[in-house]
């Protein structure tokens, strides 16, 4: 009896101080494995007399089941304070405030070319592409621009490495020798070539001149105008233009100055001025240029097409002919958005980005402006 007392405090006094269930389970085996101290008494009354097992029997029972049972609260308990620590160490406030996710922005050119696309869409005009890498036909001959044409020179083309027997070769379906698109110009062509006429289009996209300083850089952005159709005329350019300039910029006063030009892919050819004021040192688009203070500005090319381009294009031009312009996206966006280095565009620095971004949910809509700043 006092045998079994002893067995069972000295048990339960291990129990309670086993450190981790390896521990635990150690002593388990120790009582109650097939070789332990309890196991062993039960066996003895397996020789004990019937008198002897009577009295015995019950209090071994009771010793292991005292054991059994206090091995089993231990190792609750520890499984219990287990699961509690691992929740402290895995809590998760959820009334923080969310982590600072990397923001990024919508660039100020892809910005103003949705803006473009979103005013053009607006006069019935689609939005057509061209490849940048172009060849000498699109980007020259077919605009009115043969080999020999001075206005080649201007360009500061990029050419690729000559690869023999494309020498010479300027048809639409041998092309010449390849370069980067020095223009949208060839965008003209291409899409009266595959699409025929009449045509409302803009052909927004990156252009290369071996070019630069604070306005000019190798790559930048113009934005090409076409429209062809029966009976097209220089009326329908001004106001095109100027419905879109003061959609663009805004502002209603904004007042044209058609001035005469060349370009050999237009005749009339004109140079477009829109007016401007000083304020607070800063040109203002806006009014006259004529007035006191006032001054003008040039923006962009245009004119009626070359009827040349429309042959080269494969369209009748007795049947067909309208008007054509061209304008910096970058110089855009530099007037309506006041960036005074185009070098800065194409930096890629974040800190440039986050200021003169856009936020992705900042979509231009002509109800809304099409210059919206969140
Ligand atoms: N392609 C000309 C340039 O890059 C711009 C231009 C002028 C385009 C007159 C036109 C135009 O469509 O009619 O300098």
């Amino acid at each position: 009896m006092t045998d079994y007392r002893t067995l069972e405090s000295d048990a339960r006094g291990r129990i309670d101080a086993a450190a981790d269930l390896a521990a635990l389970e150690a002593l388990r085996i120790e009582y109650l494995g097939k070789q332990g101290s309890v196991s062993l008494l039960l066996k003895t009354l397996g020789a004990m007399s019937p008198a002897e097992r009577q009295e015995k029997a019950p209090e071994i029972q009771h010793l292991r089941q005292t054991v059994a049972d206090a091995l089993a609260a231990r190792k609750a308990a520890m499984e219990a304070a287990e699961l509690e620590t691992r929740l402290a160490a895995e809590t998760l406030d959820l009334t923080l405030p969310a982590p600072e996710a990397p923001r990024g922005t919508v660039h100020p050119v892809s910005q103003v070319m949705d803006e473009l696309a979103e005013i053009f869409a607006d006069l019935g005009f689609a939005v057509a592409t061209g490849p940048e890498i172009e060849d000498d036909w699109h980007n020259f001959t077919a605009l009115n621009m043969p080999e020999s044409h001075p206005a080649r020179a201007m360009h500061d083309t990029f050419y690729f490495p000559e690869e023999s027997g494309a020498q010479g070769r300027t048809t639409a379906q041998q092309g010449g020798r390849m370069l980067l698109r020095t223009h949208t110009s060839p965008v003209q062509v291409r899409t009266m070539l595959s699409q025929g006429a009449p045509v409302r289009i803009i052909a927004p996209g990156r252009v290369y001149r071996s070019d630069s300083d604070a306005t000019h850089t190798p790559m930048f952005h113009q934005v090409e105008g076409l429209v062809i159709d029966k009976a097209i005329h220089l009326g329908h350019l001004k106001w095109t233009l100027e419905t879109f300039l003061k959609a663009f910029f805004e502002r209603e006063d904004i007042v044209l100055r058609l001035r005469p030009s060349y370009f050999p892919f237009t005749e009339p050819s004109v140079e477009v001025d829109v007016g401007f004021a000083i304020d607070g040192g800063r040109r203002v688009l806006g009014g006259s240029g004529d007035e006191p203070g006032h001054g003008w500005m040039e923006l962009l090319g245009s004119g009626m097409v070359n009827r040349r381009v429309i042959e080269a294009a494969g369209l009748d031009p007795d049947a067909w002919q309208g008007f054509a312009f061209g304008v910096g996206v970058d110089r855009l966006a530099m007037l309506k958005y006041g960036m005074d280095d185009l070098r800065a565009f194409f930096d890629g620095d974040v800190r440039w980005l986050r200021h003169y971004g856009f936020s992705a949910f900042d979509q231009p809509t002509l109800s809304a402006g099409v210059g919206a700043r969140a």
